[in-house]
Formats: C-alpha cells, structure tokens, sequence
C-alpha cells in the first residue's frame, strides 16, 4: 500500500469555525508524482485534509474506512480509469463525490454528478481555478447530497419510530404509504402486503368512511375521529384517526395524509366504565323506590301518595323545560319526600278527626327527619335538601325553617305544588277527597305569594290539557 504523503496536517482551522476540515483524496499515477494537482488543491484548500493515493491496495483501503469527503482522480491513471474509481466510491458511500481531471497537471476537471456522468467543466484557460472551482462545487454538492441524506435518514427514522400508525392514501383509499406502527397496528404481516390492501374496505362500518372522508375533503381537516377499522385477521380494532387533506397546486385534494392511533384499551374501559355506571344507577334507583315502597307500607293511607306527587311533579319539570337529568331528581325526590314519616307513629298518621297540636308537630319533624335519612348518601341530585324545603312556601311561612322564595330549591318548590295538589285531590284518614278542582283553586289563590307562579302556570296547563294522576 502507498500512501505518498499521509494525511496532511492541515493549516489552522476550517472554512466554518467548529466543523471538521474537509478530507479530500487525491489519486494520482504511481510513477510520475502527482505534485502539480496536490499543490493546487493545497494553494486552493489551504485547511482541507490532502492525501495522495497512488495504487489499488492504498485506494481500497481508503474505500473501506471512508475517511473521506470528496475523491479528485486523474481520468486515465496508471492503475485505475477515473470512471471506475467513482464507480467504486458511488456505490460504497453513495453520499461522497468525485471529481476527475482530465489534463496531467489537473487543470482541467468535471464532477462526477448522481446519474453517473461526468459533467465537463469547460476550460477557458489553464489557471489553478479550474481545478478548485470545480472541488469547490463538488463539495458543496457534497454537502447538500449529504444534508439531503441525513434529513431523509432522520425523518424515516421518525416515521418509523413513533408509536403512532402513519398513512397516506388516495380518496378511493389506495395505500400510498404506512410505517412500522401502522403495519402492527393493524397487524399485517408485512408492510408490502398492507400497501396492496385498499383503506376502504377496512372499515367495519362503511359509513365511517364516507363520512370521514366528506368530512376531510370539506374542511381539508379530520381531528380525533373514533372509529373501528378491521385488522388483517379480520378482527376490529377501534382507532382514533387524524387526517389532513393534501391539496395539488390547483387545489385539488392529491391525498389523504393522516395518523391512527389505538384506542381499543380506553374504549374497553369506557364501556366497562359506562356498564358499571349505569348499574349502579339502577341500583340507586331501585334503592329510592324500595325507601317509597317501605314508607307507604307503614302508612297505607297516603300508600301511592309518593308515586303520585313524583308523577306530577316530573310532569311540571318538564313543561318548565329542565334538563333531563335535573327532571329525574325531581322525580325522585318526589318519590320519597314524605320518608320521614316513618318517625311519626302509625297511629297518628292514620287517626280519623283532627289532630292535637302535639301531633301535628310531630308530622312536622317529617322533612327533617327525611333529610337526615337521605343526608348520608351522596346522590348526584340534591335530594335530602328537596325533602327538607318541600314544607317550605315563598313567604317564609312554611316549615321547618321558614326560608323564602329563591332560598327555596326549584325542585322543591315544584314538589311542594305537586304535593298540596294531590294531597287535596285524595282521600285522606280525616277528610274525604276535596277534588282535583278544589286542589287547582288552591294553588292558584296563592300562586306568586306562597307557590312559585312558574311552578302553578305549569301544573295547571297540564291539567287543562288532561294530565290525570292514574
Ligand atoms: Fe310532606
């Protein structure tokens, strides 16, 4: 192996202060020296790195380890034609180029260029520049080949790494491109075998598809769109898709460009999640009707009061316009607003004739009885205070705290209605039934000064258009 002159030392510094002086090898013939070409490119790089290679061994060496940025050959060395020489560079390090010089003392040259052809640099005359002028495009076509190389190297190395499936396809659904993420995720066996399949026929519901895709074209955009797709066995996977449409210079959409994500494990949790809520609301619902039927049974005679004062009264929270939800615990709270009763005697609750004022201030204690009950259980609707106030009237001569208008919840000032309304309506231990009429007349007497005029206006239309409590 001959190596003439090792690699120079290089003069202080290089062209961009921090990088790396640049590694030019310089082949030449292996009788005559090669003095004139390297004196040129020294005169012209004076911070580069020269190294002279005059035979094949030198040459494949240098080509094994890849010391170097840029080759500068002769094109009809004594061991080697230029053309073979950026052969061999080209498919080795496919990122270094090379530049041949055509006359002996180098000053003519041309740059081997990716097609494989030699570009001729004209000569004009037979300065020095030729020869470095064309070294100097030479790296610098090095450089952006190389910078070019390094962004794609880094950008697959991206798009294959991230845990997220990335596409792209045509409208009709043709796979265009997918990376490893996207192989696994849909379970392919190979990335080839995914790009023969059509996204189209990926969706378990096709309607999915046209969907998302009208979606995408109009707003150029498709963002966390949930949807199950069906994985290369067939079996379906739920996936949260993200698309943007790419648009062709005439503003036609060229393709789909989007990322999917898996999201089968949160959907399971959702749905064990919705299950399980949803159980435990029935379970807390037939917890409020068990609590109605075991009041009414100790109490026989207002037995279906509840359920009546319930229906009313979610009758009314409707026709005020309350949301679903709040309609329910008024429902509720309806069915068990008189469950502290259970704390009065049987006897007085069912005596004929008057009571003492005693007794009757015993069945006062009933809301806050039935609030301390219903207290300890965290219901998702204020339920203990309705059963509180439900005694409660707008001029603060209720019971048991005498709090006034808006102190008063909606929901209990709608039960409270409900309640004299079909108390009158009813047989009672004391009286007879007085009449649905008579029960409307008293809540319109003292609609606005003791029920809530909202509440009477709507309870009475109900009546008007044939609401009946059976
Ligand atoms: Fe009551």
């Amino acid at each position: 192996m001959t190596d003439r002159s090792p690699w120079n030392a290089p003069g202080a510094g290089s062209p961009e202060p921090g990088a790396s002086p640049t590694r030019i090898l310089v082949l030449g013939d292996t009788s005559v020296p090669n003095d004139s070409v390297v004196q040129q490119l020294r005169s012209g790089f004076p911070n580069a790195v020269l190294r002279d290679v005059c035979d094949s061994t030198a040459f494949e060496h240098a080509l094994e380890q890849g010391d170097f940025d840029l080759v500068v050959t002769g094109q009809k060395l004594d061991w080697i034609e230029g053309a073979s020489v950026a052969r061999k560079v080209r498919s080795r390090w496919p990122d270094r180029l090379v530049v041949m010089y055509t006359a002996n003392n180098g000053t003519t040259a041309a740059i081997d260029v990716p097609s494989g052809e030699f570009s001729e640099h004209e000569v004009e005359d037979s300065s020095v520049r030729k020869l470095t002028s064309a070294v100097r495009d030479a790296l610098e076509q090095a450089n952006g080949r190389r910078a070019v190389f390094e962004a794609e190297t880094r950008f697959q190395g991206l798009y294959d790494s991230v845990p997220v499936g990335l596409y792209r396809t045509t409208i009709d659904g043709q796979i265009i491109d997918v990376n490893a993420a996207m192989v696994q995720l849909l379970n392919y066996p190979d990335r080839e075998s995914l790009l023969r399949a059509n996204a189209a026929a990926m969706y378990v519901n096709p309607l999915d598809r046209e969907r998302g895709v009208s979606m995408t074209r109009r707003d150029g955009l498709l963002q966390d769109f949930e949807v199950q797709l069906r994985r290369y066995d067939g079996s379906p996977i739920w996936v949260l898709d993200n698309v943007r449409a790419v648009r062709g210079p005439g503003g036609r959409v060229e393709f789909f460009l989007g990322s999917l994500q898996d999201i089968s494990h949160r959907k399971k949790t959702d749905e064990v999640l919705e299950r399980s809520l949803e159980s435990l609301n029935r379970a807390m619902k037939g917890t409020i009707e068990a609590m109605a039927v075991i009041s009414e049974m100790r109490d026989p005679y207002t037995a279906g009061h509840q359920k009546r004062v319930a229906k009313l009264a979610s009758a009314i929270a409707v026709a005020l316009g309350l949301p679903a939800d709040r309609v329910e615990g008024v429902r509720l709270a309806g069915l068990i607003h008189d469950i502290g009763k259970i704390s009065v005697p049987h006897e007085i609750l069912s005596k004929p004739g008057r009571l003492t004022t005693i007794e009757f201030n015993l069945i006062r204690v009933h809301p806050e009885v039935g609030y301390e009950v219903l207290k300890r259980v965290d219901f998702p609707w204020p339920l203990a205070k309705i059963v509180l106030q439900h005694h409660e009237v707008l001029d603060g001569s209720g019971y048991p705290y005498g709090v006034k208008a808006e102190e008063i919840l909606l929901e209990a000032r709608i039960i409270g209605v409900a309640d004299v309304v079909e108390a009158m309506a009813s047989h009672r231990p004391y009286r007879p039934s007085l009449g649905i009429e008579r029960a409307l007349e008293q809540v319109e007497e003292f609609r606005g000064r003791l029920y809530d005029s909202k509440v009477v206006g709507a309870c009475l239309e109900l009546f008007d258009s044939g609401f009946a409590f059976e």
